[in-house]
């Protein structure tokens, strides 16, 4: 399928037939949305494919029972953490030692500005300091332009979840180029779809899809955007 082509067929479904969605399919979904692109390749990102019928239910009405959910022949719930970056940082840095010695500047990278801007705690304690820091660093931003964070707990955040959600967008433009359709809903209660699938504090549920074949009637509205000229800007 021409790539302009599935953009354009995906569509928020709220309404899937009974058709199944094969394992096979699903796997290669989730695995083409951990292609996407992230943030210092730290992928702090996880996908949880729920297989279990009672979870699946359970979901279902933690999804306040919207049809996108309680007709999904398929659930997967979007995390993104806050929590994996050393572990995945350490793989990286291994997976550059495999291939040789490693650069100075990865090392740099890696070791120094990588914990600098992860490193948080659960009171934000850390991110005070780190404010503290970047205020005496924002002198040198008078001169040239430097890096200004995250600093907070809440702009690590931000940014795990920013990278999340370009996998979660090759997730279901996979799932449009297998022939299947889906609908990501950040409506439900985040606090207990944690709980049902043990997820701690550094977790942020980013969305829950529902994935299927899309019914008759399946798609509510005919798709409507505001004009280009609001949102796209030539300067
Ligand atoms: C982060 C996010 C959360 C959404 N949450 C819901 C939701 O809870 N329930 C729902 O029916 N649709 C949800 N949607 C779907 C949007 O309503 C939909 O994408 C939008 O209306 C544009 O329609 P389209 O996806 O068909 O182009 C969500 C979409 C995104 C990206």
């Amino acid at each position: 399928m021409d790539f302009f082509d599935a953009v354009n067929k995906r569509r928020s479904v709220r309404r899937f037939t009974d058709t199944p969605v094969p394992e096979s399919v699903m796997r290669k979904c989730l695995k083409a949305s951990v292609l996407a692109a992230n943030s210092s390749n730290l992928q702090p990102w996880e996908f949880y494919w729920i297989r279990d019928e009672e979870k699946k239910k359970k979901i279902v009405k933690r999804c306040f029972s919207q049809n996108a959910a309680k007709t999904a022949k398929e659930i997967v719930v979007s995390v993104s953490r806050i929590d994996t970056w050393k572990r995945n940082r350490n793989m990286i840095i291994e997976e550059h030692l495999k291939k040789g010695k490693l650069h100075p500047l990865v090392d740099k990278y890696y070791n120094t500005l990588i914990p600098l801007a992860y490193t948080h705690d659960r009171f934000g304690i850390f991110g005070i300091f780190k404010r503290i820091f970047y205020i005496f660093f924002s002198i040198v931003g008078f001169f040239r332009p430097i890096q200004r964070g995250p600093i907070y707990k809440h702009q690590l955040f931000e940014s795990v979840t920013k990278t999340t959600a370009l996998a979660c967008q090759n997730f279901m433009m996979a799932l449009v180029a297998e022939g299947f359709d889906s609908c990501p809903m950040e409506g439900f209660d985040e606090k207990k779809v944690k709980k049902l699938l043990n997820l701690n504090w550094q977790c942020h549920v980013v969305m829950i899809f529902g994935i299927g074949e899309a019914e008759e009637g399946g798609v509510y509205a005919e798709r409507f955007r505001i004009d280009d000229d609001l949102v796209i800007k030539e300067v």
